[in-house]
């Protein structure tokens, strides 16, 4: 949507990868809490997110406005929002474009949309995922609409979130109804899972920019599936695809390799760039990905990620992805935090599952000419 509320991807948390509906109040407030004692609010995270089950089945009787789960949330929405808002972080809340939503544990806001929109815009609610589960077959499109224009109506800056799971292309129509759109089913905590995202993201780069991003799913950073290497192969990947940055572990038992890989501040400025430009696959051989992201000030991120088990030489020349000539460049690693110079060929030994980042000093708008890549820009 371009109303200015999401013009780099959203950042923050939300709590279903890590607990699935064995959510409480108690968690939102703790999470709140960590990010600004361990610098992750002050690293760019402001919107700490519920995800399903937090109302109870039945909307109440007189009004037809959703009711708090009275064990879950025995304070009340409005209460959390106000806590976290006094932190100066963003509540987030969820309902689906169905009768229920897919937990089942609560009803979904198909049909409400107008009191749902003013309820959640009443409490305080500043981002709404919307998801698709218990939707009586009706079109995609009309229940999202629907829902964009309530929330419009109730005057509240939201930022609105379709989780359609990419099942009617989202990324076509999405830009004008939603500021995000998933593209994928649910990610789960393997590398796998994550791989399989990435291929599916990835091509869709041409879609996304300020207001109207592809979200490839909540991040998996700190939940155990995968190993230190691949959860710093999943944040730079992310990072490359202007995806969502939404941390999906429980930040109370994180540890210190956790907390370094989603506080890692230059590979959140690749993602949080003002350009918005999604990256893009330069070069994929047999597992050795190349991706180039163009940055606003005519810098450039590189990203060689290695899907394979071995390690591997990975690389890219500054001709190959149409970098103006220059007798040499700065170039930063985003992992190790260190500069060098470099006469044009970046290359890097990838260990297996890994990824290294660069960010190239190139200045200038070299990035508007060249096709970048198989997908195009
Ligand atoms: C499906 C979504 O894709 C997930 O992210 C999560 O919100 C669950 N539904 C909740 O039931």
């Amino acid at each position: 949507l371009p109303d200015g509320l999401a013009a780099t991807p959203p950042m923050g948390f939300n709590n279903w990868n890590a607990t699935g509906c064995a959510i409480n109040e108690q968690m939102i407030r703790d999470t709140a809490d960590l990010f600004v004692s361990t610098g992750l609010k002050d690293a760019g995270y402001r919107y700490v997110n519920i995800d399903d089950c937090w109302a109870e089945p039945q909307r109440d009787p007189r009004t037809g406005r959703y009711v708090a789960h009275h064990e879950r949330f025995p304070s009340g929405i409005k209460a959390i929002a106000d806590y976290v808002h006094a932190k100066g972080l963003k509540l987030g809340i969820y309902t689906s474009a169905g009768t229920q939503t897919c937990a089942k544990t609560m009803p979904g806001s198909l049909d409400h949309e107008d009191l749902d929109a003013q309820t959640f815009a009443d409490w305080g609610v500043d981002y709404l995922k919307y998801d698709n589960c218990n939707n009586q077959g009706r079109a995609a499109l009309e229940r999202y609409t629907r829902m964009r224009d309530a929330l419009k109506k109730t005057g509240r800056p939201i930022v609105y979130s379709l989780c359609e799971w990419g099942e009617n292309k989202p990324w076509e129509w999405g830009r004008d109804v939603g500021h995000l759109w998933r593209t994928t089913g649910d990610i789960t905590d393997t590398w796998t899972s994550m791989v399989g995202i990435l291929e599916q993201n990835a091509p869709l780069a041409p879609y996304a920019g300020p207001g109207h991003w592809n979200d490839p799913d909540m991040l998996e950073v700190g939940n155990g599936g995968m190993t230190g290497r691949e959860y710093r192969s999943h944040f730079s990947l992310w990072a490359t695809m202007s995806a969502p940055l939404l941390i999906g572990s429980d930040l109370r038992k994180a540890t210190p390799e956790t907390l370094e890989i989603l506080g890692n501040r230059d590979v959140i400025a690749v993602d949080q760039d003002s350009l918005g430009v999604q990256g893009t696959v330069l070069r994929k051989d047999d597992g050795h990905w190349v991706f180039v992201k163009p940055l606003a000030g005519g810098d450039v991120a590189l990203t060689l990620f290695n899907q394979t088990e071995n390690a591997a030489t990975i690389g890219a020349t500054a001709s190959e992805f149409g970098l103006p000539k220059r007798p040499s460049y700065v170039v930063r690693d985003l992992w190790a935090h260190r500069d060098f110079e470099s006469a044009g060929t970046f290359n890097a030994s990838v260990p297996a599952h890994g990824t290294v980042m660069y960010r190239i000093k190139a200045g200038g708008d070299w990035w508007r000419q060249p096709p970048l890549g198989e997908y195009g820009l």
